[in-house]
């Protein structure tokens, strides 16, 4: 046996494809360990959403270079979407690194660590416009046991103007609908009380079974959940273009569907939002949080920000903040606007807002969400929430933590309750980042 230390950077796909990678390899007589020193093959699955994600990587990957030192067998190897974008020029700025493999080539990998006795370097980067990895039983070796990923489409055709995912992730495809409740079934029989469907864009999610029904999101949504009536369901990502008022209906009906919503805004301006390419404006971003906040009143929206792409005016910037106000936000992903070498923004427009100003309005968007998530919290207390608990609490053996339906944290006292029950506590105080509670 061989021991395998993956180390995963970057977005939930990414983790849910190291489970992937790790289960081709154990089947190939590797075992997970830990730590990367005692690891025989090491593997970055990485992030290139940003410059600063993928200098990170870069800096990680120098000081696990130096393990070599110690074990003249240690193999290591870049994989996802840093392989995809840089191919042959990882190779040039990291001489430790033995191994790239793009997100759709993890199958192959196997294969490309056989060839490394003959040869010193070896890649795999192609993408393919069919791979879904739907035959691989994911080996969740970081998991708590009680909460999920399953991966239901890959890739993204939505070209935002700013983004690397179409490029490092390929063409959209579709998992097929058996598969997924397969995978979601065995989930439940392990014990497993909440599941997360993901995809860059699950709105787009579109399969025909062999009986030629078309499966589209909101199918798949509804059918799995009813399923699994005794798991708690979530999903990410949607696209505001795409949200239909048919897919809140589903979650609005099905008990164990989660009310919350990630709903990445990126910027409150329709002249920006346009440059983004992201087809929808300020106003129909707004339209549709009111559709989704009348037939779920209880939802809390969460969001992704940049702030200071190309050309944004101090005006547009004060669109972003008073988008985010009337929203209500309980959580923002907030970034500032890193330029990616081949997307349509780096060739069509100027990187032209100085760093400090990106700087500066980044801090004000994040203060105001500080401030936002503080009062939404501040208006559950007193109110009871259905709470699954996902573990001890960092601070205290004595507590627990788990997460309300709307994915807010909760800190509590833990009496008689254990890990992946689910409990009624009320909420008594509350910091910007978490709830406090007591058991009912
Ligand atoms: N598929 C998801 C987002 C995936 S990337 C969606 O469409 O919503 C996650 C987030 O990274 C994006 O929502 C965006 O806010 C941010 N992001 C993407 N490219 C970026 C860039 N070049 N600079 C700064 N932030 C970026
Ligand atoms: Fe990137 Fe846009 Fe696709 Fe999301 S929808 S992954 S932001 S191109
Ligand atoms: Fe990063 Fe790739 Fe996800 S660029 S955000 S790891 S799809």
């Amino acid at each position: 046996m061989k021991k395998l230390y993956i180390e995963t950077y970057g977005c939930q796909m990414n983790f849910a494809d190291s489970e992937v990678v790790a289960s081709v390899l154990v089947s190939h007589s590797y075992i997970p360990v830990a730590y990367a020193d005692e690891a025989d093959l090491i593997l970055i699955n990485t992030c290139s959403i940003s410059d600063n994600a993928e200098k990170r990587v870069l800096a990680r990957t120098r000081e696990l270079q130096s393990l070599k030192k110690r074990n003249g067998n240690l193999k290591i190897g870049i994989i996802g979407c840093m392989a995809e974008r840089m191919q042959q020029e990882l190779f040039e700025k990291l001489e430790g690194v033995d191994l790239l493999a793009g997100p759709d080539s993890y199958r192959n990998l196997p294969q490309l660590l056989a060839q490394l006795d003959a040869e010193e370097r070896v890649s795999d980067v192609l993408l393919s416009t069919s791979e879904t990895y739907e035959d691989i039983d994911p080996l969740r070796f970081q998991s708590n046991y009680i909460s999920a990923f399953v991966s239901i489409m890959r890739g993204c055709n939505n070209f935002c103007s700013y983004c690397v995912v179409p490029y490092t992730r390929g063409r959209e495809r579709s998992r097929p609908v058996e598969s997924i409740l397969k995978e979601t079934l065995d989930l439940q029989e392990k014990g497993y009380k909440e599941v997360t469907f993901l995809g860059q864009n699950v709105n787009s999610y579109d399969y025909s079974d062999s009986e030629g029904k078309q499966w589209r999101f909101p199918d798949l949504l509804g059918h799995i959940a009813k399923q699994i009536p005794s798991m708690r369901v979530r999903y990410a990502t949607s696209h505001p273009k795409d949200i239909s008022e048919e897919l809140i209906e589903v979650m609005a009906a099905q008990d164990n569907i989660c009310n919350s919503l990630h709903l990445p805004l990126q910027s409150g301006s329709t002249v920006v939002l346009d440059k983004m390419n992201r087809k929808y404006t300020r106003e129909d971003y707004l339209k549709k949080v009111e559709m989704i906040k009348s037939k779920i009143p209880d939802i809390a929206i969460s969001t992704d920000v940049i702030a200071g792409f190309c050309g944004e005016t101090e005006e547009d910037h004060k669109l972003t903040l008073s988008a985010m106000k009337e929203v209500d936000y309980y959580y923002a992903f907030m970034f500032k606007y890193s330029e990616r070498p081949g997307t349509l923004a780096a060739k069509k427009f100027d990187d032209d807002v100085p760093d400090e100003v990106k700087g500066r309005r980044l801090q004000e968007i994040i203060e105001l969400q500080q401030n936002m998530s503080l009062e939404h919290n501040k208006r559950d207390l007193g109110k009871t929430f259905e709470v699954l608990i996902e573990g001890y609490s960092k601070k205290s053996e004595l507590q627990l933590f788990g997460r309300t339906p709307q994915n807010k944290v909760v800190v509590f006292d833990k009496g008689n309750a254990k890990p992946s029950e689910t409990v009624k506590v009320i909420i008594e105080d509350c910091t910007a980042a978490t709830l406090m509670g007591r058991l009912v």
